[in-house]
This record gives C-alpha cells, structure tokens and sequence, in this order.
C-alpha cells in the first residue's frame, strides 16, 4: 500500500481519529487512570516486524482499543499524580497540523512563520515573567533539555574560554548549588556539561521546604577558600516533591554579590505567572539570567514542550551558535536561526500548541485554572488537618499536598512502610493515582491536581479511598 493516500481514505481515516479521541476526551472525567492490579499484566512484545501492511482502519481500531483499554491514563481526572497534565483540545489539533506541514524550524529560512510564531511565544511568556526585550529563549523537548542549557550558558557566561577550548582550559574547578529538593536533570546537567555530579553542592532546606540562603552563602565562602570557582545558583520555583519555591530575591542577592548566573527551575512552579492573583509566589523571578518553564507541566500540554528563557540574549548564541556551510550564513530577519541558539538542530515545532491555545482560550483561562487548582489543593491541605487519620507533612504552596500518617514518627521506616501501603491500597483497583516520596529525608504521601478536569467531587472520592487505606492498614 503507498504512502499517498487518497483524499477520501485520509478523511475516512481522520474522521474515524476524531472519533476516538473525542470519545475519550468525553470519559476523561470518571475514566479510571489504569487497570486494577490483578489486570496489569502485559504478554512480551515478541510481534515481528510486518512485510505488508493490513486493512488501516483495522489497525487503527486495535491501536486505539488496545491503547485506551490497556494504557495509564495520565489525562484522567483521577491522576493526582506527578506533573503531566489533561492536553488542551486545541493543543490536540496543533499537533496534527504540526505532524502534517513538519516544519523544520533548525533554520528560519526553511520554517519562517512558523519560526516567528515560536519567537512570539517566546516573548509572551518572557514578559510574563517582568522582562522587557531584550530577552530571548527557545522551546526545548522539556525540563531535561531547559536546565541543562541554562547551565550551559552560565559556564559559558561564567567562563567564555570553556565553550571552545572546554573545562580543562580552567585553572580551578567551577561548582554550582541548588536545594536538596532540586530536580535531579541538574544532577545530570552537571555531569554532562563535564563539569561531574560532585560539582553540584546541595544545600539543605528549612522547613518550609526552602533552600537556606545562609548555609549557601557559608558553603560558597568555604568553596572559595578551598580554590574552587562557584559560577551558578539554581533556585527551585515549584519542587517536583512539594511544590516549594526557594526565596528568589534571597538568592539572586547572593548570585549578585558572588558575580554567579542564577537560573530559575520553574518547569513546574513558573507557570503561575499565568494568573495575576498568585504570580506573587515567584517574586524576584525577574531577578532570573535564566528561567525553565514547561508548557507541558501546568499550562495543559501535551508532550513535548519545555521552554528556556535568559535575559542575557547574546550568551544564546555565543553558547549554541555554530555555522555549516550547508545553511545560510546569515539572515535578512530579525531572528536567530534555531539551531544557533539551542542544543538541538532538526527541531519540531513545539510551540504552535500553547500558542494556538493562547489564541483561542488566552491568557485569563491559564489564571482560572490556576486559581481554580490552588483552591482545590488548599482545600485538600485544610481536610488532611482536620483529619483524624493524617497529617499534613509540608507547606502547601502550589497545587501538591505532602501529606503523613498520623502516628509513625515521619522519619520512621514504620512511616514509609505504611505510606507505600497506603499508596498501593489507593491505587489497587486503578481508578485513582497518588504517590508516595521523600521530602528532606522524610516518607510522604503526595498528591497533586494538575488535570484542569479535576473537582471538588474527584478530591472527595481520593479522602475516602485513603480514609479506608488507612483504617485497613
Ligand atoms: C522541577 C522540575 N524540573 C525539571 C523537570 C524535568 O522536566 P522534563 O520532565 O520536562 O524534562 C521536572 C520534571 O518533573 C521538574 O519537576
């Protein structure tokens, strides 16, 4: 069977498509988020490889069955889970005109519109976040890809020569901080910058889940004695355990003193600058050289999109730019080539959802379903105090409640026992998802309401399964 189907077939098709994901959307609000324990049980994938095609809308069909039958439904209203959302709808539909035109957005001159349609997202989130031009960023494929560039600029801020002639050109070896509770891509992104995992000093935190600016300061002073060259601090806006936002002026004083890049992980938390009620949260935020903020965490996109953000635009280039003799050397329009400034080259264009999205439902629904989340999550925090069987664990901040035990002493292993217990009762017949973690050493039950689906009602059906979780344990 050819590629080139006719019109008709790609209608038949795309209709039947629609159809099934329509369907879906509509049971998204009581869908179970997997199957019941005893069904999770999947054969080897031992299917060989086809020499011919079969009948399309057949295979279709079994896909779709198979993978809404069988599959992990993070779009339910039931996920409490880790930070991926429901996909807006329009956000669907982008990304089929976005597979179907492939726009190569490397080069502006091989993606134009689509290429100052990136730009100008771009741009709106930048002066979301209190920036005037000039600024720039770059979509990435997440969080992963966003703070792994931002410490790439910091170095290459910090210490120009390493861009070409690397780390060994240094006659000290740079080290960087970010909290305990610190994403672990900055763990990675130390170690693949070559800079190694033991250059990155975790500071603890208090008890409001903060990193403590005095035990930074103390260890950038000890650094220093010790000859060592500290070049940036990552401050956590919305931590993926609890939600916690570092003091932001705090540490951008102490990047300004010590001449170090402070980077702002917000691939969750940042997306509050969305609504105006709750943007307070990330104050200082502008404060930021660098800022990671990911569409697909809180502002309802489907995978990928992340986004890095800097306010020092020439370190993009300087940083990523590179030159082929097979593209253009330099362009007539305002813009950068892509692949000039950021890691990757052929670049699918990751922005025409949110802002397709932004077009259609604009910025005033990000902040409803922002402040619609918060008070859900408020609400959960304030029953888990009055509870009779739990406890509240952390501060809530953004829409993530930690939650204990009452009992077991939070540090106990009797306490991450029964926490797993209960995790696993609640999840046991599939319909609702919460996890268990660690927050600054301590066993945590966690839940989170990311599914702008999510209601009062769905929080309601979780405090029972957990109050029968509880008793049964
Ligand atoms: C705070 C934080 N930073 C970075 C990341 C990495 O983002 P991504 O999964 O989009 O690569 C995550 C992921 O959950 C996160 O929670």
């Amino acid at each position: 069977m050819s590629f080139d189907l006719d019109s008709k077939t790609r209608r038949r098709l795309g209709y039947k498509m629609i159809d099934w994901v329509d369907e879906y959307f509509s049971s998204l609000p009581d869908r179970p988020v997997q199957l019941p324990i005893e069904q999770r049980t999947f054969a080897a994938l031992a299917d060989r490889m086809p020499e011919q095609g079969q009948e399309a809308e057949a295979v279709l069909n079994e896909a779709c069955q198979e993978l809404i039958d069988k599959g992990f439904h993070v779009p339910a209203a039931n996920y409490f889970g880790l930070m991926n959302p429901t996909p807006a709808y329009l956000a669907v539909l982008a990304e089929t005109l976005v597979a179907a035109l492939n726009p190569q957005l490397a080069s502006l001159a091989r993606s134009q519109l689509a290429s100052k349609i990136e730009a100008e997202t771009v741009r709106w989130i930048g002066e979301r976040v209190g920036w005037r031009v000039p600024f720039d960023g770059t979509f990435t494929s997440g969080g992963n890809e966003a703070n792994f560039s931002a410490l790439a600029l910091a170095l290459a801020w910090r210490f120009p020569e390493v861009v070409e002639s690397g780390l060994a050109s240094l006659s000290k070896p740079p080290v960087l901080y970010a909290s305990s509770e610190a994403h672990h891509s900055i763990d990675k992104s130390a170690g693949l910058l070559g800079l190694g995992r033991r250059a990155l000093r975790r500071i603890p935190v208090d008890d409001r889940i903060q990193l403590d600016p005095v035990r930074l300061e103390s260890t950038i002073q000890d650094d220093l004695k010790q000859g060592l060259q500290p070049f940036a601090i990552v401050a956590s806006a919305g931590t993926t355990n609890s939600g916690a936002i570092d003091d932001i002026p705090a540490l951008a004083d102490l990047a300004r003193r010590y001449e170090l890049w402070l980077h702002v992980d917000g691939a969750y938390g940042a997306a509050v600058i969305f609504s105006d009620h709750h943007r307070n949260l990330v104050r200082g935020i502008a404060q930021a050289d660098s800022v990671t903020i990911d569409p697909h965490k809180w502002l309802a996109m489907p995978f990928a999109a992340g986004v890095l953000l800097t306010s020092h635009p020439e370190m993009l280039q300087k940083t990523f730019g590179v030159s082929t003799p097979y593209m253009p050397h330099a362009s007539s329009l305002p813009l950068l080539d892509n692949f000039k400034i950021s890691v990757q080259w052929s670049r699918r264009m990751n922005s025409l959802k949110l802002w397709l999205t932004l077009r259609v439902h604009g910025r005033l629904a990000y902040e409803e379903l922002i402040d619609q989340q918060l008070r859900l999550a408020e609400s959960f925090a304030d029953w888990t105090t009055k509870s009779r069987e739990f406890v509240l664990a952390a501060p809530q901040i953004l829409p993530i409640v930690n939650f204990c035990l009452k009992g077991p002493a939070r540090d106990s292993e009797a306490a991450a026992a029964a926490h797993a217990r209960i995790a696993s009762e609640v999840c046991a017949d599939g319909r609702l998802w919460i996890s268990e973690t660690r927050v600054a050493g301590n066993s945590v039950l966690r839940m989170m309401v990311i599914s702008y689906l999510t209601e009062e009602k769905h929080l309601q059906s979780l405090q029972r399964a957990l109050i029968k979780a509880a008793r049964k344990i």
